[in-house]
């Protein structure tokens, strides 16, 4: 039997129903492509959801991983540390914001933002979290919380705890915010005290696919700061230059209170996520409990840290700037003629991310297995046929991509 169809009698996929369809076997990944078990191979325009940045079997990530394993695999960071931690720690220190200093390790995108969620609980004494629609923070119960209800999320209202959620962020990427766009946002934060704002910078993911004024996350953090309420920046999606700058807050140059990061953090090898915080609120945290209270069990994992610092510091070796904006042009060149297709709503490119917005959501049964046979790994959602590229795509392996999503959608 085939690999899907055994696994139809055993597996559940994301978003889906217990038999996944369209589903492909993969049997091989090696740079940026696929190979399926029927022997065809597609070229990778997800980076597996964002993370395999320098494309599959990197042989830095690789080799890093081999030696992590030849000494050891894991120890519980309870009481004990490690060298692939505390090197680790120290590298997201300094690629990020002066003011944020400390770190603490999670076991993916959601339980960063969970562990972000909880940290600005003890350290402000409050319950509650203000955030903005078109949001998108993962699949936990606390994170769903969030997340916009209008989303994925809508069939756990009543399980998920109540937040506060303004409109979505009006301006977009090019245009100016004006007072009014920061009205609603300043209505809130008037009425009640929040632990956090939570907030995707500048670009929206999940929730939409769609970016922001840099000016409206300047005018968002100045207020929340104004009403002594603390600021999370979920970078999950948006770190390690995917949308051009290394961070998303650099677009604007703001920092947060409290950063996740997640995704290709380990550069896709392995489930990680991270939470940095100023001196402030790890002294906040300290002050109400003594310690934080989160802990699990692989925290720290050795292999995730020591891959995670071998693809950053690989990341960091390189004009990782030049590569994003050839990818930038490429995706805009390429995807450019979808402007010209019927049921076409919107085209847009931001960094390493391009986007195909249809009229009307697109039929995946039909849509998904076209893109394979065009050559290329594309997983629409939605109105919303997007590519994140992995950074070592060549301008041909972005014309494969984007030339199959437009012929694909023709
Ligand atoms: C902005 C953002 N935050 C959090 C998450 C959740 O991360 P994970 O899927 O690793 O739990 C995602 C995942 O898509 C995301 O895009």
């Amino acid at each position: 039997m085939d690999l899907v169809s055994r696994d139809h009698e055993v597996l559940w996929h994301p978003y889906a129903p217990v038999r996944a369809s369209p589903l492909f076997g993969v049997v091989d990944a090696s740079g940026v492509r696929l190979t399926l078990e029927d022997g065809r191979t597609v070229v990778d325009g997800m980076s597996s959801w964002w993370a395999a940045i320098h494309g599959y079997r990197h042989p830095v990530l690789d080799a890093a991983l081999k030696a992590q394993v030849d000494r050891f695999s894991h120890v519980m960071f309870g009481g004990l540390t490690h060298a692939p931690a505390v090197e680790l720690g120290e590298l997201l220190v300094s690629i990020t914001d002066p003011s944020l200093t400390r770190v603490f390790f999670a076991d993916s995108g959601s339980v960063a933002v969970e562990v972000a969620l909880k940290m600005a609980v003890q350290a402000s004494g409050r319950p509650r979290f203000l955030t903005v629609r078109g949001g998108y923070h993962g699949d936990t119960s606390g994170v769903m919380s969030v997340t916009d209800p209008d989303g994925m999320h809508g069939l756990f209202q009543g399980h998920v705890v109540e937040q506060v959620f303004v409109s979505r962020p009006r301006p977009l990427y090019d245009e100016e915010c004006t007072p009014a766009d920061l009205e609603e946002i300043a209505e809130s934060l008037a009425q009640q005290d929040f632990a956090a704002l939570v907030i995707e910078p500048v670009v929206q993911g999940a929730g939409g696919m769609r970016w922001y004024s840099p000016s409206y996350l300047r005018g968002v953090v100045e207020l929340a700061r104004a009403h002594g309420v603390l600021v999370v920046f979920d970078e999950i999606a948006t770190g390690f230059g995917r949308t051009g700058e290394l961070w998303g807050a650099d677009h604007a140059g703001v920092a947060p209170d409290i950063m996740c990061i997640g995704k290709a953090l380990t550069g896709g090898t392995m489930t990680m996520g991270a939470v940095l915080c100023t001196d402030e609120v790890a002294a906040r945290v300290e002050g109400n409990g003594g310690a934080f209270m989160h802990g699990p069990t692989f925290m720290a994992n050795p292999l995730a840290c020591a891959v995670a610092k071998a693809s950053t510091e690989l990341l960091l070796s390189q004009d990782w700037r030049a590569t994003v904006t050839a990818l930038s042009q490429g995706l805009r060149t390429g995807l450019a003629p979808a402007w010209d297709l019927p049921g076409v709503a919107d085209v847009r490119v931001l960094g390493g991310i391009g986007v195909v917005e249809l009229e009307q959501p697109c039929d995946m049964a039909e849509l998904q297995p076209r893109l394979v046979d065009e050559g290329a790994w594309v997983r629409p959602f939605g109105k919303l046929v997007y590519v994140m590229t992995p950074y070592i795509s060549t301008a041909e392996d972005v014309e494969v991509i984007t030339g199959a999503i437009v012929r694909s959608l023709r």
